[in-house]
């Protein structure tokens, strides 16, 4: 028997969100929550642009957190530059709006650099280390380099799309071979690894002794798998119940006066197809006259990134587009869409959840979707709404009983949501059942434990074992 305790987790991520902040995004909600659950470090970006080079420390319960500020020029070429105008639009496959400039490479790869040297500072021999998401990707290398030798695991919350996009980045192998300093690399969905395999197999020469066993042309061996994320689906459950006693709730219910409503709620960012969600709501306001009156559509999109031009360009665009479509529709007493530009507190949207009969989550691409999980698990048992799901959401390989639609076909859209505006109780109720088993066998715990349990089991392995 061992009683070897295991080491301090130690969570690395470009995004935190410090004591008391109300997180945008999965990532930080997902972290906050595991290192609530098991403690440990916290280390980031602090989300300021300062000439400070310094690092701030702060502790609440568990968890300490250490943040630093970014230059303007570091955050301009690695944050706003190569991570959001070249990889993730090329991690949602928008070829078209991918922008690549050297000068952001070699930002993003300094200010990698700064991370790595920070951080140093901070490491035990003992640490786990955990580093989430595209912003990071060889961060493990620049730790290398400098000695570390703590097991390494790396997250990818966003889709990996397959290798003959990938290879469309100029010095793409600079950038992904430095996967392999992890000792494991985590993705969303099986349609993920098979893009990371195919690219490690056939763009660079490494090879793959079994599935997930991975060595890169340099000889390095790591492990690759797959590990869905997902959301705390007690507590979501049980914040969304207790909603039901918040103001916000009942100003909201007695707005609709009865209305069936349709929400929708996402970052805005190309990637969620919004534009087309709208268009798809249009539409069926065009062919079912009968609906109008009797249904309201809320989409809270809180701003991300304005600091980047083409997410200026889609607020312009949805404004534009919310108020053709009041323009067309609205009555004296009825507006059909409600847009609104701003985040609310956790609580408060799963209260609007359980509020809604029909959760509208359309992305183009999608790495996971908590938003989809978060709508399930709010619902009233006993009177669910029905989840319109992206089939090119990560979360439609665990939702099939979700309507699954292709958010590019508004048709299928308006179908989508006529047939869920109109599906009788017995069948919302199945559906709904079927959904929550799902999330209740797979939260986010067994997602943390999941993950971390194989990177502790890669480190049972003899250092030189061949594969
Ligand atoms: O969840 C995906 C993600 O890209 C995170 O990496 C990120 O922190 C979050 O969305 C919000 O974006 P940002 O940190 O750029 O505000």
């Amino acid at each position: 028997m061992s009683d070897h305790k295991p080491g301090r987790l130690v969570v690395i991520s470009n995004r935190i969100a410090l004591p008391g902040q109300t997180s945008t995004g999965g990532l930080a909600s997902a972290m906050q929550a595991t290192l609530q659950e098991r403690g440990g470090l916290w280390f980031g970006w602090s989300g300021k642009v300062s000439n400070n080079e310094k690092l701030h420390r702060v502790s609440h319960e568990s968890v300490d957190y250490a943040t630093f500020d970014l230059s303007r020029q570091d955050h301009d070429e690695f944050y706003a530059g190569f991570a959001n105008r070249t990889l993730w639009p090329l991690l949602h496959f928008r070829l078209d709006m991918v922008d690549y400039q050297r000068s952001h490479l070699d930002g993003y790869m300094r200010t990698n650099a700064l991370f790595a040297d920070h951080l140093l500072k901070l490491l035990k021999p003992d640490d786990i280390l955990w580093v989430h998401d595209y912003h990071l990707i060889p961060i493990a290398s620049m730790l290398r380099e400098r000695g570390v030798k703590n097991r390494i695991g790396f997250f990818l919350h966003t889709p990996l799309p397959p290798a003959a996009l990938l290879i469309v980045l100029p010095k793409h192998r600079d950038l992904l071979e430095t996967l392999a300093s992890y000792d494991l690399v985590g993705l969303q969905t099986a349609r993920d690894l098979r893009a990371l395999e195919d690219y490690f197999l056939y763009e660079i020469g490494g090879t793959m002794r079994k599935a997930g066993r991975l060595r890169a042309a340099n000889g390095r061996r790591f492990r690759a798998g797959v590990f869905p994320i997902s959301i705390d689906t007690t507590l979501v459950a049980q914040t969304a119940h207790d909603a039901e006693s918040l103001e916000e709730i009942e100003q909201l219910h007695n707005s609709l006066e009865g209305r069936a409503l349709i929400i929708g709620v996402d970052r805005l960012d190309y990637s969620k197809g919004l534009p087309e969600r709208f268009r798809g709501y249009a539409h069926l306001l065009e062919r079912a006259p009968e609906l109008h009156r009797q249904i309201s559509f809320l989409q809270i999109a809180p701003t991300t990134r304005g600091v980047v031009p083409e997410y200026r360009q889609i607020r312009k665009d949805l404004e534009r587009s919310a108020g053709h479509i009041n323009g067309m529709y609205a009555a004296p007493d009825w507006v059909p869409i409600r847009y609104v530009n701003q985040s609310f507190p956790h609580s408060v949207l799963t209260g609007y959840y359980r509020n809604a009969r029909v959760g509208l989550v359309t992305p183009l691409r999608d790495g996971m979707n908590l938003v989809a999980k978060e709508y399930v698990a709010s619902q009233d048992p006993e009177n669910p709404g029905i989840l319109v799901l992206s089939r090119f959401a990560g979360a439609a390989f665990e939702l099939p009983d979700a309507l699954l639609i292709n958010p590019a076909d508004t048709a299928e859209v308006a179908d989508a949501l006529e047939r869920a505006l109109k599906m009788p109780l017995k069948e919302r109720q199945w559906r709904w059942r079927a959904m929550m088993n799902v999330l209740e066998n797979h939260d986010i715990n067994t997602w943390r434990n999941g993950f971390l349990a194989a990177l502790a089991d890669v480190q049972t392995e003899p250092v030189n074992s061949q594969n």
